[in-house]
């Protein structure tokens, strides 16, 4: 729904590095008269185009390595309200905000830290901006990073399925993610099953919440969830100010 803000659309260019060259050679002057020796000075362009990359990947790390990369999908808005109100108790500045339909692989390459966020819809399916990415999201590696995962359900209407898209997530990301942070307790939920929910059955995925059936836990989660996800991301002393 919100716009990417950040990275600049792909560009054709290119970055290449040249250096110039200034070599001499003594030689000898045609005039028979002038019995000096003369230098001759050359002047050549190189360029070194074993060096080329995309403008647009060198940028992205560039600008991006700092901030922690929020990326949701959304079909109704509750996710992306969630998504900001996390970026509102993380720091605004401190995190960037795309929309899944969006972005594409460069995008998630600039962060070290990212928070993914998925609602699940239609039975234990991947909200749909998600799903068009999935192809992507599974080439991904997120080696070097650490994530972080909210998951989005409804733990009544869909007591079954409860927040299976998160738990289909991490199943993608644990492949090649250095950490994962943000695990949360199944406690104070009802539901049946769920594909978020970690073997040993105490905690999800990721944080958990339900829109439609426990609105009114959202704010405390959200607070509760957001200080630990700042510690453990290690962000205490970087965020505090
Ligand atoms: C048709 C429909 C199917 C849904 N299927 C599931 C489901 O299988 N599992 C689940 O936990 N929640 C399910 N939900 C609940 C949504 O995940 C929940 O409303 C969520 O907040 C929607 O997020 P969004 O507004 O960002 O799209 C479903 C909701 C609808 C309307």
């Amino acid at each position: 729904m919100a716009r990417s803000a950040g990275v600049e659309p792909a560009t054709a260019w290119f970055v290449a590095r040249y250096s110039i060259q200034l070599s001499y050679e003594r030689v000898r002057p045609r005039n028979i008269l002038n019995r000096g020796v003369g230098v001759k000075l050359k002047l050549r362009w190189v360029v070194d185009i074993g060096r080329i990359r995309t403008l647009e990947v060198l940028k992205a790390i560039e600008a991006k390595v700092e901030k922690i990369g929020l990326f949701f999908g959304s079909d109704d808005g509750n996710t992306e309200s969630v998504a900001r109100r996390i970026a509102q108790r993380l720091g605004a500045d401190k995190v960037d905000i795309h929309d899944v339909r969006d972005v594409n692989q460069v995008e998630f390459l600039g962060y070290d830290k990212l928070i993914l966020a998925i609602p699940t819809w239609d039975f234990g399916q991947i909200q749909s901006d998600w799903e068009e990415f999935w192809s992507d999201l599974e080439a991904l590696d997120f080696s070097g990073k650490t994530v972080a995962m909210v998951g989005l359900g409804d733990q009544f209407g869909y007591g079954d399925f409860f927040l299976d898209a998160m738990g289909m997530l991490h199943d993608v990301v644990i492949k090649t993610a250095d950490k994962i942070i943000g695990y949360w307790s199944t406690q104070g939920y009802e539901y049946d099953t769920s594909k978020a929910e970690l073997p040993g059955g105490e905690l999800f995925a990721g944080l958990a919440l339900d829109e439609d059936q426990q609105p009114e836990l959202t704010d405390d989660r959200l607070d509760q969830w957001c200080e630990q996800v700042r510690s453990e991301f290690g962000l205490i002393t970087a965020m505090a100010g």
